[in-house]
């Protein structure tokens, strides 16, 4: 595609099988070459003259939330062939989320690094991202869009519910809910296998609003996923249909070089977050969305999301806020018919991957009775699906899905039964002697990005069993790990900076006590400045711990150098854009403005 630079001269850049030539001295030669080896393929030369669209394959057999990959990559093919377009597909890193040690959350950043040098070492005009399983489509995004090229995001689609016992089942909130009913000496060995077999009924992802389809729904808020492209079931002729059509934009986009910074602007930050809200997303998605935008240089300022936290309604009545699952968000309508409910809310000039605006593609859409997403005027939750709190146990701040929570104890004081990590929540959380009380307040330490390292999902504590046995249901949970967006509770999350750093939250004690208000937006640890100063110096006393075995080496190495907190999205810092542009949400047009104002220098 011709490009014309500020000095007025046009400059043709290579296009297809000519781009990123391999070095090997003589442009010419590694032209010639590369021709000969992919010919051994049996492409024509006519073939290898078109525009060529790379299509990431992230099947596996390790992850079934991609099992359809096949069929998608079948249609994909066929949409960019109708469209005049050759696709070529390549694998990068998969990644499932309980098959990925010791957590998911540790290999995102490798898959963007893969998925990002994968885009720009090998010949392609544009990109079709095939994802779905939790930590794969933010990868994806983090990596294209620092990648830069015309891009579209497929994502895999939900699996089907399934049935037990005349019941309607699906991963993985009714996963949790069967293990806690497990736990709690409910249901016995039995029936708990039985349900093994009927929670995952297809492969796809999971079928409630957790991670994976919140990121799906921020991918079409982001206007980086085709129209209606969100919600279509794995299995479903939908899904293979916005495969094609994903194909065929991807060939069309290359066209009108509608690259994603045209696309991943502040105001589509903007609506995503907005989005997040609406649906009941899962607290991941901040972080995801924080790890992105910062690949296009926009800090999120998390205060300014608690206030529109504040006037968003949560919309989408889908567990584990609500009560039904994907398919069922997609036979009412999918994210159009969310996006028409939220339209006085959003940017509706924001720019999409079809070329026409948000705007445009919520006109498109027509409503029609239903009752999955519900009118603004009647929502399922008034407002502040995720709250975003400070104190002096988290000066930078933490998260609590209050859509999710027990509303009896967003307003709690108690004392603190303590954790030291994993390993210590495991040996004791289930001795009968431990001392636990129902009005307690559970903290675990040590999982954060750096301290477990990778920010398990393990903030969901689960309830000692002495408490549990006995009809406990909930409890206010601290930590500084994550949560499965398919998990539900008074959980508090994300606390920065993390105990492994030094953070505050590293002084708790058990027997101190903590005040939650959600209404405040507050944190606090009922402990004297003068104690925790002491409590400090003890800590920093503390012998160093013993060296590792073997030596820091590897992606670990890098990993623990790089990390950033949950305020930065959990990108490695070499891995954020050079320069932040702006910050979202409440800052779109003064980012509109800076930038156009660059551009006219
Ligand atoms: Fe892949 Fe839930 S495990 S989406």
């Amino acid at each position: 595609m011709p490009q014309t630079p500020k000095d007025g001269t046009t400059v043709v850049l290579p296009r297809g099988l000519r781009k990123g030539l391999t070095n090997y001295g003589d442009t010419g030669f590694s032209l010639f070459l590369r021709k000969a080896f992919i010919k051994g393929a049996g492409y024509t030369d006519e073939a290898l003259d078109r525009t060529i669209v790379g299509v990431v394959n992230t099947g596996s057999g390790y992850n079934p939330c991609h099992g359809n990959a096949p069929q998608l990559i079948e249609a994909v093919k066929r949409g960019v062939m109708m469209a005049g377009g050759l696709a070529i597909d390549f694998p990068t890193i998969s990644i499932a989320e309980s098959f990925s040690a010791p957590t998911s959350m540790y290999l995102r950043n490798l898959m963007s690094m893969d998925t990002e040098e994968m885009i720009r070492a090998q010949p392609m005009d544009a990109v079709v991202l095939i994802g779905g399983c939790d930590k794969t489509v933010p990868a994806q995004l983090m990596g294209a869009a620092s990648a830069n090229i015309p891009m579209v995001q497929l994502i895999t689609g939900s699996m089907l519910t399934g049935g037990h016992r005349g019941e309607r089942v699906g991963a993985c909130t009714d996963c949790r809910r069967y293990w806690g009913r497990f736990r709690a000496q409910e249901i016995d060995e039995q029936e708990i296998t039985e349900v093994n077999g009927k929670l995952v009924a297809s492969v796809g992802t999971c079928s409630v609003m957790g991670t994976a389809s919140t990121m799906a729904c921020l991918g079409e808020a982001l206007g980086i996923v085709m129209p209606g492209g969100a919600s279509p079931p794995a299995v479903t002729s939908d899904r293979i249909r916005i495969a094609e059509l994903s194909g065929r934009q991807a060939v069309e986009i290359t066209r009108t070089g509608l690259t994603p910074d045209r696309i991943l602007t502040a105001k589509a930050f903007e609506n995503a977050l907005r989005v997040l809200l609406a649906i009941g997303g899962s607290t991941n998605g901040i972080i995801h969305l924080t790890a992105i935008a910062g690949r296009m240089g926009f800090e999120v300022d998390l205060d300014a999301f608690d206030r529109m936290s504040r006037e968003t309604p949560v919309l989408v009545d889908l567990k584990p806020s609500g009560q039904h699952y994907m398919e069922d968000l997609h036979f009412a309508g999918g994210m159009p018919a969310v996006l028409r409910e939220l339209r006085p809310l959003l940017h509706l000039d924001a720019l999409t991957v079809t070329g026409r605006t948000l705007g445009e593609e919520i006109d498109a859409f027509r409503p029609f009775p239903q009752t999955v997403v519900r009118p603004i005027a009647d929502p399922i939750y008034p407002a502040g699906g995720i709250a975003f709190l400070r104190g002096n146990l988290a000066p930078g701040g933490a998260i609590i899905k209050q859509s999710a929570a027990n509303p009896e104890l967003m307003e709690h004081e108690g004392r603190a039964v303590v954790f030291e990590d994993s390993a210590d929540l495991a040996s004791r959380i289930d001795d009968p002697e431990l001392d636990v009380h129902a009005d307690d307040i559970l903290v675990l330490k040590h999982i954060g990005p750096a301290g477990a390292p990778g920010m398990p999902e393990a903030g969901y504590l689960p309830i000692p069993k002495k408490l549990a046995s006995t009809g406990v249901k909930d409890m206010v949970r601290i930590s500084d790990g994550r949560m499965s967006g398919t998990a539900a509770g008074t959980i508090v999350l994300h606390v920065t900076p993390e105990a492994a750093l030094g953070g505050p939250l590293a002084l708790v004690r058990s027997g101190d006590r903590i005040r939650l208000s959600v209404s405040a937006r507050s944190i606090a640890l009922l402990v004297s400045d003068a104690e925790l100063a002491r409590r400090r110096e003890a800590l920093t006393q503390q012998p160093a711990p013993a060296a590792p075995a073997a030596p820091l080496r590897g992606y670990r190495k890098l990993f623990l150098e790089q990390i950033t907190q949950a305020d930065k999205g959990c990108d490695f810092a070499f891995l954020r854009a050079t320069e932040m542009v702006g910050r979202v949400p409440g800052h779109a047009a003064d980012a509109a403005d800076a930038a156009d104002a660059a551009d006219q220098e």
